[in-house]
């Protein structure tokens, strides 16, 4: 089995639930290693395990993933073609778990676009971003000033993407190095998208955007990302957990709604 398939089942087992992995032939544990005091016994390598013939890992990448990002981003010249670019990139290990690619939702011009983390279950499932109780709370919040994903008129219209465009094993946190590959996608994406103004939710669409976490701190205050003022705010899964947080929130949103109105 090729490597990065046989990693890839390893993973959907490991996500199953599976803590064991037995050999073929049985390994008496309690037996002395025929090894040098001191000497950890040689790992049984899991390609043996699975009965395949060992294969040597591959070389290690030369490629730096965030300049191949940068490169695939920049050629890129309008949403589709961003979309192709990311179907196409191969350095992030998370799309290889993801059933698909979560790209966006909403109308490509609104003047207003929310960038958050990663897609959850459901996310992945529809392969569109915020579908799930989050995603819904997020739509009712955005209602809650007049715009919406699907409205007609780039006026009051949304679009929502989110920094990673796979959904993380057991929605673990995303490493730094694969925020860092996928920065430039969404860099672009904001360039192509062209919004007025940028909600950022979440600490990972802060440290995406701006180089910051410290979301408690840095919610409410605008910033810039890409030439354009970014709100950060608490993140709409979050909110469903504190839901007394949902104040500062709805100051947030108004604080946006007046900032998209100064703009007209
Ligand atoms: N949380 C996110 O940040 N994005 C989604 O698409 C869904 C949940």
């Amino acid at each position: 089995m090729e490597y990065y398939s046989a990693r890839a089942a390893l993973q959907w087992q490991v996500e199953l639930g599976a803590d064991e992995a037995l050999g073929d032939v049985p390994i008496n544990r309690y037996e002395l290693p025929d090894t040098a005091p001191g000497k950890p016994a040689r790992p049984v390598p899991v390609a043996a395990m699975a009965g395949a013939q060992a294969a040597p890992p591959p070389e290690p990448d030369k490629v730096d993933p965030v300049a191949d990002a940068r490169r695939m981003a920049q050629a890129a010249g309008d949403l589709d073609g961003l979309r192709a670019a990311m179907a196409a990139f191969e350095h992030c290990e998370l799309k290889r778990g993801a059933r698909n690619l979560v790209f966006a939702d909403g109308q490509p011009g609104a003047r207003l676009m929310v960038i958050g983390e990663a897609p959850g279950r459901e996310e992945d499932r529809e392969g569109r971003p915020f579908v799930g109780r989050a995603g819904q709370l997020l739509d009712r919040m955005l209602d809650a000033i007049g715009m919406a994903r699907g409205a007609e008129s780039a006026a009051n219209s949304v679009y929502i993407t989110n920094v990673m465009p796979w959904r993380p094993p057991q929605n673990r946190e995303p490493t730094p190095e694969e925020i860092a590959m996928m920065v430039p996608f969404m860099q672009r994406h904001v360039e192509l998208a062209a919004p007025d103004v940028l909600i950022l939710v979440g600490n990972i669409s802060c440290d995406a955007a701006i180089g910051k976490r410290g979301i408690t701190r840095l919610r409410g205050q605008w910033a810039e990302a890409y030439g354009r003022p970014a709100m950060p705010m608490f993140h709409p899964a979050y909110l469903l957990r504190q839901p007394q947080m949902k104040r500062e929130a709805w100051a947030d949103l108004l604080e946006v709604q007046a900032r998209l109105r100064e703009m007209t």
